[in-house]
């Protein structure tokens, strides 16, 4: 498959901290890649030095197989990007900010319209055509950002965290609408906070931490990449303290914690736990209340892999 991007060796230097390790990735035509990390772990410096916006010490850029630069214009015309940081001009309105940000790749104006009434749409900016930013929430702000990123159908999209503070609605609809541009032949590099939004919408998953790249595949490989197996969180009628005992001698078991009457059991990954798990119950003449098995998230993948310590 053809290589939309392709990054090697990326090194970047702030000074005497190096945010960004010998950084390299592809990104295939059509893909969707989630690009997740701890905050200050490198997703902004890398799409800001792959977009020819930060200079960079050491590595290649190439995208559409061209190498990329911050003259690149031929490149950077088929580009869109949202950044972290709302970038729009408080003195026009929410429908000239996206005329503008258009206007810059579209230059026919009926077409034109058509793209930025389509981007009103889909944030639901409808009612706020007229409003200058000044005057805009926070969400709605952050929903003006993305409109001017994608308003022009860029074949290649950066869109980075763009769904801070905006509400479950308009996350959703925003959501819907990336898989669209995708399904109509956008390719799009996605940073966010927020795990389900990656599974939701991305085929390929990249955590960046400390500059580097520490884990790379699709959400279910990484889940499969996992030590960890099932969670039950299970209360019984009665137990006494000898068959806990025993219960937190099952095989395989790694973890019991008890909280009130709710037993939380962590297994190892392996096919036959909760075959065991029944059978202990039977064995010992036991009666569940409740029961209820989780299989691990992409949170989990992502503390597992990052560490569970706070980050400055
Ligand atoms: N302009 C700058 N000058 C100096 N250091 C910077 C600058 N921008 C970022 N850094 C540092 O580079 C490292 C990577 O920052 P970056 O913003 O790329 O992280 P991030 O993964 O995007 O984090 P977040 O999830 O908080 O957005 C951090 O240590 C940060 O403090
Ligand atoms: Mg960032």
């Amino acid at each position: 498959m053809k290589k939309i991007v392709e990054v090697k060796n990326l090194t970047k230097f702030y000074g005497d901290l190096k945010a960004l390790d010998n950084f390299s990735f592809d990104v295939k035509k059509g893909e969707i890649i989630g690009f997740l990390g701890p905050n200050g772990s490198g997703k902004t410096t890398a799409i800001n030095s792959i977009l020819g916006l930060l200079k960079i010490q050491e590595g290649e850029i190439e995208i559409f197989g061209e190498k990329m630069s911050p003259e690149a214009y031929q490149i950077k015309k088929d580009i869109g990007v949202v950044l972290q940081n709302v970038a729009v001009f408080d003195y026009l309105t929410v429908y000239e900010n996206i005329d503008y940000f258009c206007g810059l790749y579209v230059k026919e104006k009926d077409k034109r319209k058509e793209l930025v009434e389509e981007a009103i749409k889909i944030v639901g900016l409808e009612k706020y055509k007229k409003f200058f930013p000044p005057k805009l929430s926070g969400g709605l702000l952050r929903r003006l950002n993305i409109a001017c990123g994608i308003a022009h159908k860029p074949k290649l999209l950066f869109l980075d965290e763009p769904t801070v503070a905006v509400d479950p609605q308009s996350r959703n609809n925003i959501l819907e609408s990336i898989k669209k541009l995708n399904e109509e032949g956008t390719t799009v590099i996605y940073t966010t906070h927020y795990m389900e939004e990656v599974e939701f919408l991305c085929d390929r998953v990249i955590i960046i931490d400390n500059g580097s790249i520490v884990a790379e595949g699709t959400v279910d490989e990484l889940k499969n990449s996992l030590d960890v197996g099932e969670k039950v969180e299970v209360e019984f009628r009665e137990l006494t303290v000898k068959q806990l005992e025993k219960l937190k001698k099952l095989k395989s078991l790694v973890e019991t914690s008890v909280e009130g009457s709710v037993i939380t059991l962590y297994f190892k990954k392996q096919k036959d736990n909760m075959v065991k798990l029944f059978e202990f119950i039977k064995e010992e003449k036991l009666e569940a209340i409740s029961m209820n098995l989780k299989t691990p998230t992409l949170n989990d993948v992502f503390l597992e892999i990052t560490g569970k310590e706070l980050r400055d």
